[in-house]
């Protein structure tokens, strides 16, 4: 499903590059975490791979095009989907608008399906009112299920997460990790979770500590 193929990056000269000749591989069907300290380079690699940046060097393949071929703006739109520690859902809307937004953005097959993005939230544990309130009305562990709930909705087949867990309590982390989980085996789709916490890093079908500028299966 992805594929980097020795990629590198750095910010401002070479000789402090974060990672170089990287090959990895990710399997749709699998979650896989990737963990490492703090300034180690784990957002990099994700906005990389997300195609909000461009490699310094080497290249990434989606379903064996390069992104770039994909056109990035239409990668981002179609095969990509991001959860952040920080929810990134419009505060100024419901849950539920906001998968109805996400839908429409994304122009998906279930755009404008009400039903549908009802029957995820519900899913996951939100009644009908707090899907009709103001998403900061919910605590941190509702509105991380919300922003999961968006990326089960939407079709795309690559999941990406930066520390989703970082704002929660163990049981919310726990319950957010089997959220990835389904979203892996019962959905299909490739998930890569980037974290701090060994934890979720056990929990994930594969992982990989970045350190030293290295990627190492763990
Ligand atoms: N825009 C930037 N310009 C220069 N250096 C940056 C920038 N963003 C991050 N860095 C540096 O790159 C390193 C890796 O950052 P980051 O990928 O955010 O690590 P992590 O997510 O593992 O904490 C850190 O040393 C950070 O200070
Ligand atoms: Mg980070």
């Amino acid at each position: 499903m992805l594929k980097t193929n020795n990629l590198g990056y750095w910010y401002t000269q070479q000789k402090n590059s974060l990672f170089e000749n990287v090959n990895l591989e990710f399997k749709a069907g699998q979650s896989c975490a990737i963990v490492g300290q703090s300034g180690s380079g784990k957002t990099t690699f994700l906005s990389l791979i997300a195609g909000l940046d461009k490699p310094k060097e080497g290249t990434i393949e989606f379903d064996g095009s390069d992104i770039n071929q994909i056109g990035l703006t239409n990668y981002r739109k179609k095969d990509v989907s991001i959860v952040f520690q920080s929810y990134n859902l419009f505060t100024y809307m419901s849950p539920l608008n906001n998968l109805l937004t996400a839908l429409a953005v994304t122009q998906s097959s279930h755009a404008g399906d009400k039903d549908f993005a009802m029957d995820m939230l519900r899913k996951l544990g939100l009644t009908d009112a707090q899907m009709k309130k103001n998403v900061q009305q919910l605590s941190g562990g509702q509105q991380q299920r919300v922003a999961i709930a968006r990326t089960m909705v939407c079709d795309a087949k690559l999941v990406v997460a930066d520390e989703p867990t970082g704002n929660l309590d163990e049981d919310n982390t726990a319950e957010v990790i089997e959220l990835f989980q389904q979203i892996a085996h019962e959905q299909g789709k490739c998930v890569i979770i980037v974290t701090r916490e060994s934890t979720v890093a056990k929990a994930c079908d594969n992982a990989y500590r970045l350190a030293k500028h290295e990627f190492s299966m763990i």
